[in-house]
């Protein structure tokens, strides 16, 4: 068995999770140690259903998923069901779980995987708010310097924001969690809305998945179609930005994306800019470089992955 990368999926589904979740499950360089879901797109007692549709979807029952957080460290739940649908998932007709959700707190999960793994083995994949993995930090700080790396969607600076002018949805929801995440010492790949929305799902490559056949294919193209129509119309453009699928892209193949170690602060007082992502991309301050902010991304590739892994479930 070739070397898999273990890996635990924190996310807020949302159609682009699910297709990250779906990217995840058809590459079998990456074992699952479990999905933890937290409230963002829609309650948390959706995101955990959602999360569980898709692992059966893809036929993988045996999949692991928690239900974490139910709201932000300290402000109220914001989520988004205008882009989403009532139920996160709008466009598939997909049927209720029968695979059950884990008993255990997402949060304790997370601490219990890394305390009990390897240090340096686990990934984490923060597909939503940081509510989760901020929680798991403080619950334990000894999880930080354990965690391999955490690969996340979130934050934008060129691009602005997509929920204020300033602030990209993931931060914005729970500022203070992606604050305790940027500070804790922790190597982060960090997937902007600057390289995100060069990821488009034009009706090419929506297409492409319903040429697909399958149950997924098909599924996948439905979740596009409905979840694109809204930065459509907002951006003027052919297709949406396919955010979160950035995150699993980069652990199978790096060399899809470009960009460059900074600084990333997080706004945590200004109501004006909230949840702003301050990117240090010029160097200008001497403050300590946590991230490498990626900025491209070789788009065609990075479909053609999609509909490749996809494929195989
Ligand atoms: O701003 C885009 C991000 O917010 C994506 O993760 C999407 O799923 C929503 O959670
Ligand atoms: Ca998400």
């Amino acid at each position: 068995m070739p070397h898999t990368r273990k890996i635990i999926i924190d996310t807020d589904p949302g159609q682009d999770d699910a297709v990250a979740i779906l990217l995840a499950l058809g590459s079998a360089e990456l074992d699952i140690v479990g999905i933890s879901a937290v409230a963002g797109n829609v309650p948390l007692n959706l995101t955990e259903k959602n999360a569980r549709k898709i692992c059966e979807l893809a036929g993988r029952p045996d999949i692991k998923v928690y239900a974490g957080a139910i709201r932000p460290l300290a402000r109220e739940l914001v989520t988004a069901e205008e882009v989403h649908g009532k139920t996160g998932l709008n466009g598939p007709q997909l049927r209720n779980p029968t695979m059950k959700l884990q008993d255990q707190y997402a949060v304790d999960f997370i601490v219990e995987t890394l305390m009990n793994e390897p240090s340096g083995t686990i990934t984490l994949c923060a597909l939503g708010p940081l509510t989760n993995v901020a929680l798991a930090l403080i619950r334990e700080p000894r999880i930080a310097p354990r965690i391999k790396e955490i690969v996340l969607m979130g934050g934008g600076f060129f691009e602005g924001g997509n929920v204020t002018p300033t602030a990209e949805f993931n931060i914005y929801v729970d500022p203070h969690a992606a604050d305790v995440v940027f500070k804790a010492g922790i190597p982060i790949v960090m997937m902007p809305l600057d390289v995100t929305h060069k990821a488009l799902t034009t009706a090419k490559r929506t297409q492409a998945f319903r040429q697909l056949g399958t149950r997924v294919g098909i599924a996948t193209s439905e979740m596009l179609e409905f979840f694109e129509r809204f930065d459509e119309e907002k951006y003027g453009t052919d297709g949406g930005p396919l955010h979160d699928p950035c995150v699993i892209a980069y652990l199978l193949k790096p060399e899809l994306f470009k960009g460059r170690n900074c600084n990333v602060s997080v706004e945590i007082t200004s109501e004006l800019t909230m949840g702003m992502t301050v990117i240090d991309w010029w160097g200008v301050t001497k403050r300590p470089q946590n991230a490498m902010v990626m900025r491209d991304i070789d788009h065609d590739a990075f479909f053609a992955l999609l509909v490749e892994r996809l494929g195989l479930l």
